[in-house]
């Protein structure tokens, strides 16, 4: 078997409360990332590898994932959002519109 063709990288990072760029893990990152793990494994998606990342500097945006090789981003909120990245992006190829991140969107700080 060869290496993963496919990696997901969810920020988790976390800041103190009240931080003016917040963060991705008050906002669920965690739960959502292990859920996304549980359900790759479940689905037998081999070569998809879900990895916890650092801040991915979009934290106003957040939760925030990247999926390579492909450089696509993706914020999400909720169980079903997964879902949709994992049939619509990772299984099929398609892109999930609707979650989509734009290629410049990193406010002023
Ligand atoms: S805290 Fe998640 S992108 Fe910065």
């Amino acid at each position: 078997m060869g290496y993963y063709k496919t990696h997901v990288f969810c920020c988790t990072n976390e800041r103190p409360v009240g931080h003016e760029r917040g963060c991705c893990k008050e906002k669920g990152s965690d739960k959502l990332r292990s859920y996304m793990k549980v359900r790759v494994k479940e689905l037998g998606l081999d070569a998809v590898r879900v990895n916890t990342s650092g801040c991915l500097d979009r934290c106003e945006l957040g939760p925030t994932m990247v999926i390579y090789p492909e450089g696509v981003w993706y914020t999400y909120k909720s169980p079903a959002d997964v879902d949709e990245i994992i049939s619509r992006h990772l299984q099929k190829g398609e892109r999930v519109e609707r979650l989509l991140l734009p290629d410049v969107n990193i406010p002023e700080k």
